[in-house]
């Protein structure tokens, strides 16, 4: 459907929708652009501070993607009124505390009724347009960092269906509330030039992406990629989101699977909420990058590589 939206073009317009990028630049001068998104969300958690958190962390998380500094931001609510306003309050609350946390100002917002409540908010930020990191950007022998670990999708599935551990529910949360901005500092420190946010569409659906736009082929170690606990487990179950499945039917077609098992190729495809920036540096610049990382707290991981080669996905 997105595809049908006529693309428009402008002189200043340096990032628009034809590359699927996380947010939108528009260059002010020869050394600033705005950088704007939108991003809302349904509950993930039963806690409505904790999902407010949550939510502003996944917003503002698109402006981190495109190597940004989030300036403001409006608040996006859909609220059903016969839930109590306190609950609302406590939403908002969970959002300023990640705006004051990340640096950025709550200027404002719009609420509208809505049966299924819905939080997220518009950010504006500021980029030098001469270092925006974009899905078009990873170069050919470059190492893939991903910063957080995958499965927040059947995680937070099992929330919902009240069969998640204790330890899954707290590991989820805990990642979920996590702001890429330390992880972005450390892409633009090791000169990376191409670098998204693993969203909705997962680690596939996004990185597929940025191989089609840079045009090379991307070479992922399954067993090198950081899972939060029980991930395989509960997709044995059958506790698999139906968008983690749409991705994985919407992107087979870039996916090499290697003799994979339909487990593996969803863990790869699951569908994450606020999950973590994926990026390329150089081989040379990896191990201080990971160093970088670690000390902020990230779950990171060296993933694969990229390679020359027709647009890929190669599972190894
Ligand atoms: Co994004
Ligand atoms: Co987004
Ligand atoms: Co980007």
């Amino acid at each position: 459907m997105l595809g049908r939206i006529p693309s428009t073009t402008h002189p200043e317009l340096l990032v628009g929708s034809a590359s699927g990028d996380d947010a939108a630049v528009w260059r002010l001068d020869d050394k600033r652009a705005l950088v704007s998104t939108a991003d809302f969300i349904t509950p993930v958690v039963d806690d409505p501070r904790v999902w407010g958190s949550i939510a502003a962390v996944n917003s503002v998380s698109d402006i981190y993607a495109m190597g940004a500094t989030p300036l403001f931001a409006l608040n996006l609510v859909g609220w059903n009124r016969e839930l109590p306003s306190e609950a609302l309050g406590e939403v908002l609350l969970g959002g300023g505390e990640v705006a004051t946390e990340a640096g950025f100002v709550v200027a404002g917002g719009h609420t509208i009724d809505d049966p299924e409540p819905k939080y997220g908010m518009a950010v504006t930020g500021l980029v030098d347009p001469n270092r925006i990191l974009t899905n078009a950007g990873l170069l050919p022998e470059q190492d893939l960092i991903l910063t957080k670990p995958l499965g927040i999708g059947i995680i937070t599935t099992a929330i919902k269906a009240g069969v998640a551990s204790r330890e899954a529910e707290q590991a989820a949360i805990e990642s979920m509330r996590r702001l890429n901005r330390s992880a972005a500092e450390a892409a633009l420190a090791a000169d990376a030039t191409g670098c998204t946010d693993v969203t909705g569409f997962g680690l596939l659906g996004h990185l597929g992406r940025m191989a089609v736009e840079s045009n090379l082929r991307v070479r992922i170690e399954l067993d090198s990629v950081p899972l939060l606990p029980d991930t395989i487990a509960l997709i044995e179950e059958g506790i698999v989101p139906g968008g983690t499945r749409r991705n994985l039917a919407a992107n087979e077609q870039l996916l090499i699977s290697n003799g994979h098992s339909e487990r593996d190729k969803l863990i790869v495809s699951d569908a994450q909420t606020s999950g973590g920036l994926v990026f390329g540096v150089d081989p040379h610049a990896t191990d201080e990058t990971m160093v970088q990382l670690s000390a902020q707290g990230h779950r990171c991981a060296r993933i694969g590589r990229t390679e020359v080669g027709d647009p890929a996905f190669d599972l190894r």
